[in-house]
């Protein structure tokens, strides 16, 4: 097994720029590009030069031009309201073409920006859809940040105009979204002209006239707009994610190689074609949600599922399998803490049996590491390819996957197999040499990337420079470490800077950190992911009081974890503190962070060369043990 993709591997690597070209030939061009890949300004590459292109036409139009109109693009499943909707092609053309027109007449135009802050409703993919249409640049903002980071992603998109909806729906509440909204552009030093606002009969917002404006009523008004030509390397979003510090990295997606990279994706790694129905049940405000709720399956013409709900408690651990039942449901894709969220409350899976799971032909996993417990489950219990796949908000889709559309290769617990053709993966030691296969690395990319990467960060190529391409020159540097085996296949195990994973969802501990530090009790902090069976991690904020401070340590770690909820979000899941003296540091002054992780997560460590007063590791063990940390 394996020949058939080692072939296409070897081909594409010997010829990177014609395996792409001939991919290319697969999407609706406008004008066919001039140049498969400018690398005249490393580390600056632009594929398909002077092609010009519409995502929205690629998405919706060209099918329903090719006698798909009738068949269902999106199917809305809401547990937590009790509704389903179900739109064809045809539908989707008119309903995307209103709201684009929606926007122009609210002098939205090509190469603007609009923030879209929604929840899992239609209405989020057809306001995605409507900016695509019309050249403007969306940047979604996950519904679990707080206002102070929506005023952030604000400030440095600076856009014209905001989409939103009255609430969001999360099995214990109503999150009420128009408050966050107005307290963000409060915030923020950018004013947005106007937020137009699809009200929910759940919560009815308030609105502020001559800003605010009904979704409802002005799209019954507005005339449909026509796609409209872009460049090939225009921007066709902007999604923020966590960085090393609190002010997120703005990725940068260009258009057209992000329209061919997703729809070979969608045939190559997922086999799905169009008429296939697709579902990846994560959210529109992250990566997974864009490659894979609205833009693949939809470049493909395939059905996507869009699923307001959670893997438990909506009602119960068998919600997947009904989902998949009922749409017939060709390839699921989710995250494992998810799927670990239903092996705790259906262990056995006997809920699957209450379905007809027969369509189901491969569950893949990414967002996290896939923990084998994970993998071997789904194989055992649903019977079908269980594919982990790695890859991040950056490179917008796979950079290792096991490509079912070309070659089930054998799976190896642990991997998401080998890299995708032409995306030369190598593992380094700090001098960017590489190492031998089972070692250790930092996990690189030979540049340039396949198309659909970011094409630079907004507004900041500086960052974009420094953060990915100063340390090892010549290469992209992905952030995680891992080995790469004498099969060539990725073994993702850790990330080298300080993002954590919590739920397969990323989160700056530096972020946190610098909420901690503006209380007026604290005079320093670390925080940092330890081990969680359900979340994978879980951040944990070690905390040290300024001298004199006399109030109770547990009142003043209740307002830490209400000022990370306010200022970043629920979605930092930040619930866990201790107070400790001191935090121990290498003589240098830098925080031992790995060292505090060893101890929390219960793992064996070798006593730090440079540290400067071993005593204060047998510190942090005892506030730990106080905790009932490491768990048993
Ligand atoms: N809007 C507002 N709040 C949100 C939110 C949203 N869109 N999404 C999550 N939250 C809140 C949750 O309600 C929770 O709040 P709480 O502290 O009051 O309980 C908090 O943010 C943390 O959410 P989450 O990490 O999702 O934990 P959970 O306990 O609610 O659910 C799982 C756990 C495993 C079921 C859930 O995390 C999950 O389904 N994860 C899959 C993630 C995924 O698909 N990732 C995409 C990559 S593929
Ligand atoms: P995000 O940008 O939010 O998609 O997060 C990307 C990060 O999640 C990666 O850099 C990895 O650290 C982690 N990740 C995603 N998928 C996998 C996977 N299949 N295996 C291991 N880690 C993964």
């Amino acid at each position: 097994m394996g020949q058939i993709f080692d072939k296409i591997a070897a081909e594409a690597a010997a010829d990177p720029q014609g395996f792409w070209a001939k991919a290319a030939e697969d999407i609706a061009w406008i004008t066919p590009p001039k140049q498969v890949l400018d690398d005249a300004k490393p580390p600056f590459y632009r594929w398909f030069v002077g092609g010009e292109v519409n995502g929205c036409y690629n998405a919706v139009d060209r099918h329903v031009e090719a006698g798909r109109g009738e068949q269902n693009a999106l199917i809305y499943d809401s547990p937590v309201t009790d509704s389903k909707r179900q739109i064809t092609y045809a539908e989707l053309q008119d309903q995307v073409a209103r709201c684009a027109g929606m926007l122009q007449a609210h002098n939205v135009g090509y190469g603007d920006r609009v923030i879209i802050y929604m929840p899992m409703v239609p209405e989020a993919v057809i306001g995605m859809l409507a900016c695509a249409r019309i050249g403007a640049i969306h940047s979604v903002v996950f519904g679990g940040f707080a206002a102070a980071e929506l005023a952030k992603r604000i400030d440095d998109a600076a856009p014209k105009l905001i989409l939103t909806a009255s609430c969001g729906i999360e099995p214990s509440r109503l999150v009420e979204y128009k408050p966050l909204i107005d307290e963000a552009i409060d915030l923020s030093v950018h004013k947005p002209d106007s937020v137009i606002l699809w009200q929910r009969p759940q919560c009815e917002a308030s609105m502020i006239a001559g800003r605010d404006f009904n979704w409802a009523e002005e799209v019954a008004k507005a005339e449909p707009a026509a796609c409209v030509p872009v460049k090939s390397e225009d921007p066709a979003y902007i999604l923020y994610t966590s960085g090393t510090t609190g002010m997120p990295k703005g990725v940068v997606r260009p258009t057209g190689a992000h329209i061919v990279a997703l729809k070979w994706s969608m045939k190559n790694i997922y086999d799905c074609e169009a008429g296939d129905v697709y579902w990846a049940a994560s959210d529109v405000g992250w990566v997974v949600g864009h490659s894979y709720i609205v833009y693949g399956p939809l470049f493909e013409g395939c059905t996507s599922v869009i699923y307001e709900g959670k893997p438990v408690g909506t009602p119960d651990a068998g919600a997947f399998w009904r989902v998949i039942s009922d749409y017939k449901v060709k390839a699921m894709f989710t995250a494992p803490t998810a799927i670990r969220a239903v092996k705790k409350e259906d262990p056995n899976g006997d809920l699957i049996a209450n379905y007809d799971l027969s369509h189901l032909k491969y569950q893949f996993l990414a967002g996290e590491r896939c923990d084998p417990d994970t993998l071997k489950w789904c194989e055992d219990k649903l019977g079908v390819p269980t594919i982990d796949h790695w890859w991040q908000t950056e490179t917008g889709w796979s950079i290792a996957a096991n490509c079912m559309g070309i070659e089930p290769l054998p799976v190896k617990a642990g991997s998401p197999a080998r890299p995708i053709p032409t995306c030369d993966v190598r593992v380094v030691d700090e001098a960017g040499k590489d190492v031998a296969a089972g070692d250790i690395g930092a996990i690189v990319v030979k540049l340039p990337l396949p198309p659909g990467s970011l094409s630079t960060l907004w507004n900041n190529d500086e960052r974009y420079v420094d953060a990915y391409m100063a340390d090892y020159p010549g290469f992209y540097k992905t952030g995680d470490a891992g080995y790469l085996d004498e099969d060539g296949y990725v073994y993702v195990m850790s990330r080298t800077d300080d993002i954590i994973n919590v739920a397969g969802h990323r989160l700056s501990t530096g972020g946190m950190e610098e909420v901690l530090a503006e209380h007026p009790d604290v005079a320093e902090s670390a925080v940092l992911g330890v081990n969680d069976t359900l979340k994978g991690q879980v951040p944990m904020g070690f905390i040290v009081l300024k001298s004199g401070v006399s109030r109770a340590g547990d009142e003043i770690i209740k307002e830490l974890i209400a000022s990370v909820r306010e200022r970043i979000g629920p979605v930092a899941a930040f619930k866990l503190a201790v107070i400790v003296a001191r935090l121990p540091k290498t003589r240098s002054g830098k925080i031992l962070r790995g060292t505090i992780q060893k101890i929390a997560n219960g793992e064996s460590y070798a006593m730090p060369a440079t540290i400067d007063d071993p005593a204060i590791l047998d510190e942090i063990a005892d506030a730990l043990n106080h905790i009932g940390y490491p768990k048993s």
